[in-house]
């Protein structure tokens, strides 16, 4: 099988957002406990912190880190996390139904996020609690030594503020999960209060607005025109979640849902340019996907943890799933697809990074491992950065349950104009054939082949753990050639590939 893909220098998206390789961590299972934070780790350093993780987090370059929650921010009390450690409440969390010692709270995740060097984006809770406490929390914060908030921050440790510039008004608040589900006019009108508020205090916070936990939502997508319709000059951008699931073990269908992924995006950027033009409105809101990622594999055993009467542990195996070789194809296709939408998705956290749904796994007192697909998230993130390219693909294609003529290539294409580099990450989704694939470089003057490296296993279902860590890992690709301007590359079957030109 043949595919072909053409490629121009002026054929451009438009720039990528670093942000869209952000990240995300809530108090749930043992992201925080176990996961980031084990003082009697090893490896602990001065703050309880696992020195074997940040290591692994730093080479993702993640730029942002999505904070405490999902879920567990709706019912969180923010105090609880400050002050001394032996003063702090353990809680118990009705997301999870666990409890939170508290010894991890904004300061602690502060330090982390410098050892890291990334920055936290915070949530405000607009499920039990409210505009005062969003206020509250923001001037602790972000607010100045010489008032209430700032003057205990100072107590507490820290007199500089944190200055975080990017604020989530609520999570999922659309989910009657949610601990204060609301209506979309009860959240539209409450979200356009409390960034009011907080614009009041620093007009230039980035803030993003819940939309749609899901495109399956029965609210969706009249969820996002009515928030929209409520918060539309007082906000930056709306969120959307997505987790992708193959409980039926059909690889076809599985590998053809970054259509769905698309059609979401595509419909809510829709949903925003409707609500522009009825505001005749010259404000531009984007999108902050700031959940995505494979989750299925633990959902029977979290089923048993939740249902089991396990009563309120702390830090159970909560969403532990074990990634497998399909879903680094998955990983792959949703983040071609995010660097497609460049024009629209400025921000997107994979969900989450430690342990919980993670790229980035730990045993308690043991070791930290990369999961199957940290690999494509850590290659799109390295060198997906720069302005994304409108290629031309013709390939052949099948017909799945979420779409019609799915290609069995999906490519995208990256410009780093600046380094002169040109980098393409390509799925083949095809069960059993090699595709040849000629990509057609125009106008850029890219002279050879500087990096290719594939991922492909035998066994869809191959997965790494503690005691096999490189089970499944990208290896140097073979055969990718640049000649008079054409890129040829054969793409094995369901395989994943980066090829770097310069
Ligand atoms: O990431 C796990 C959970 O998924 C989050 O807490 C919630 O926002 C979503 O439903």
């Amino acid at each position: 099988m043949k595919a072909s893909v053409t490629a121009h220098k002026d054929f451009t998206i438009a720039k990528i957002d670093d942000r869209i390789y952000a990240s995300f961590l809530e108090h749930l299972g043992r992201a925080i406990y176990t996961g980031i934070y084990e003082p009697d780790h090893p490896t602990a350093d001065k703050n309880g912190m696992r020195q074997d993780v940040i290591d692994i987090v730093k080479e993702l370059n993640t730029p942002y880190v999505r904070y405490p929650g999902g879920n567990f921010v709706s019912a969180y009390n923010w105090e609880d996390g400050v002050g001394p450690r032996e003063d702090r409440p353990t809680r118990l969390d009705l997301a999870w139904h666990t409890s939170d010692s508290n010894a991890v709270g904004v300061h602690e995740f502060s330090d982390w996020c410098d050892a890291v060097g990334t920055k936290m984006m915070l949530a405000v809770n607009l499920g039990s609690r409210g505009l005062d406490d969003a206020r509250n929390f923001l001037e602790y914060v972000n607010g100045p030594v010489g008032s209430a908030w700032g003057d205990l921050r100072k107590k507490n440790g820290r007199a500089e503020p944190f200055n975080v510039d990017l604020w989530c008004l609520g999570n999922e608040m659309d989910g009657p999960w949610q601990v204060g589900h609301k209506t979309a006019d009860e959240y539209g009108r409450l979200a356009n209060e409390v960034a009011k508020t907080m614009r009041a205090f620093d007009k230039n916070l980035q803030l993003v607005v819940c939309g749609s936990s899901n495109a399956d939502m029965k609210t969706y997508p009249e969820w996002e025109r009515i928030v929209l319709e409520h918060t539309y000059e007082s906000v930056d951008y709306i969120s959307l979640h997505m987790y992708f699931a193959n409980h039926a073990h059909h690889t076809g269908n599985y590998l053809a849902l970054n259509e769905k992924l698309d059609r979401y995006i595509t419909t809510v950027e829709s949903t925003i340019n409707l609500v522009k033009a009825n505001k005749r409105s010259k404000h531009n809101v984007y999108i902050s996907f700031d959940e995505w990622n494979v989750w299925y594999h633990s959902r029977e055993q979290d089923k048993k943890i939740l249902e089991g009467n396990a009563g309120w542990p702390h830090a159970p195996r909560l969403l532990e799933d074990i990634y497998n070789f399909e879903d680094v194809l998955q990983v792959g296709l949703i983040l071609n697809t995010f660097i497609r939408k460049s024009n629209v998705v400025k921000i997107a956290c994979i969900a989450q990074l430690v342990n919980v749904i993670a790229p980035i796994m730990t045993d308690p007192m043991g070791k930290a491992w990369r999961q199957t697909i940290f690999y494509p998230y850590y290659f799109a993130s390295a060198f997906g950065r720069g302005t994304a390219l409108q290629l031309a693909v013709n390939c052949p294609g099948y017909d799945a349950e979420v779409a019609d003529n799915v290609p069995f290539v999906d490519v995208s294409g990256v410009h780093d104009e600046a380094a002169g580099t040109l980098t393409f990450f390509a799925v083949n989704r095809h069960e059993s054939e090699s595709i040849e694939t000629e990509i057609s470089l125009q106008g850029f003057g890219a002279g050879s082949v500087i990096d290719h490296q594939v991922m492909t296993h035998k066994d869809l279902r191959a997965v790494n753990t503690a005691e096999n860590m490189m089970n499944v890992a990208p290896s140097k690709g073979t055969g990718a050639a640049l000649k008079d301007g054409t890129l040829t590359v054969k793409l094995p079957p369901l395989s994943y590939q980066m090829i770097r030109v310069k």
